[in-house]
């Protein structure tokens, strides 16, 4: 119930899929929140039902791709929770499977920009607060399975993705003498809207149990399990030795 409490954490990409399972696991432990994205009417019905159930919840509007709205993003935060302890660099697109020789530039560059760049430009723009926090902030980052193990037919959501996963890997050093922690979630295949992307733009039970049927567990990636794993790498006590971590919540799709 409390393996969170005290802990306040600005999460990214909060107003759907992982990110929204993310803030409902924090607030369940004890967090506060401030969730951040792009959909801002979105974010504030998830915020709102936090706030119902007794959790300090508060939405903000964000553009990970923008430098200063998440600095704007960062000082709300800060000023609303006195402090930030947690940042969450979750929100990200995807991407409808095509051949290598039909991937375009621009597509390219969008990906880069808000898959990668957007966790970059997150931490950097957290990390005056979070080293104002000091010893036992944290920084988690929604990577992809895709990072770990490649599949055809992604080539901008699995570059953008791996080169999120070495800003992890590099950012774990860099802050470790100051006991700042950097994780990675390493998802597969998720039960989100984003599927619809990944299923090439339609999406329907067919395409679903495909999916599913791909994995050893033989189901779907959930909210809740993205979730449950966010609150272990986050928790100051129980994650205290956790840093750098490719973390896979994939039902076995990297083994
Ligand atoms: N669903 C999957 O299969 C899967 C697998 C591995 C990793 N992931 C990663 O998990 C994270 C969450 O994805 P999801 O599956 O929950 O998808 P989702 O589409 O449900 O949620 C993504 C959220 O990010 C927000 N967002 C998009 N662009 C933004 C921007 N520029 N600024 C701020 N917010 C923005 C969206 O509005 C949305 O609320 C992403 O980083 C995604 O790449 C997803």
């Amino acid at each position: 119930m409390d393996r969170l409490k005290g802990q306040h954490a600005l999460i990214t990409g909060a107003a759907s899929g992982f990110g929204a399972g993310i803030a409902r696991a924090f607030a369940s432990e004890g967090a506060s929140i401030v969730l951040a994205d792009l959909n801002v009417d979105g974010v504030r019905k998830v915020a709102d039902e936090l706030a119902a159930q007794g959790c300090e919840a508060y939405a903000v509007s964000v553009d990970v791709g923008d430098a200063s709205s998440l600095k704007a993003a960062v000082a709300e935060a800060e000023e609303r929770m006195s402090g930030l302890s947690v940042l969450v660099a979750n929100a990200g697109i995807g991407q409808r499977p095509g051949d290598f020789s039909k991937t375009d530039e621009a597509l390219i560059e969008h990906q880069f920009k808000i898959n990668a760049l957007g966790p970059y430009l997150s931490c950097q723009a957290a990390l005056p607060a979070l080293r104002r926090h000091g010893e036992g902030a944290s920084i988690l980052i929604t990577v992809s399975g895709i990072a770990l193990v490649p599949r055809p037919g992604l080539y901008g959501y699995g570059m953008a993705k791996s080169a999120a996963g070495y800003l992890m890997k590099s950012l774990a050093l860099e802050l470790a003498p100051e006991r700042i922690r950097v994780n990675g979630l390493f998802p597969a295949v998720g039960d989100t809207a984003m599927l619809q992307e990944f299923a090439g733009g339609k999406r329907d039970e067919a395409t679903d149990m495909k999916f599913a049927e791909a994995l050893p567990l033989g189901r779907l990636i959930t909210p809740e399990d993205v979730g449950a794993a966010a609150v272990y790498l986050s928790s100051p006590k129980e994650a205290a030795v956790m840093t750098g971590c490719a973390m896979p919540v994939d039902a076995g799709r990297c083994i």
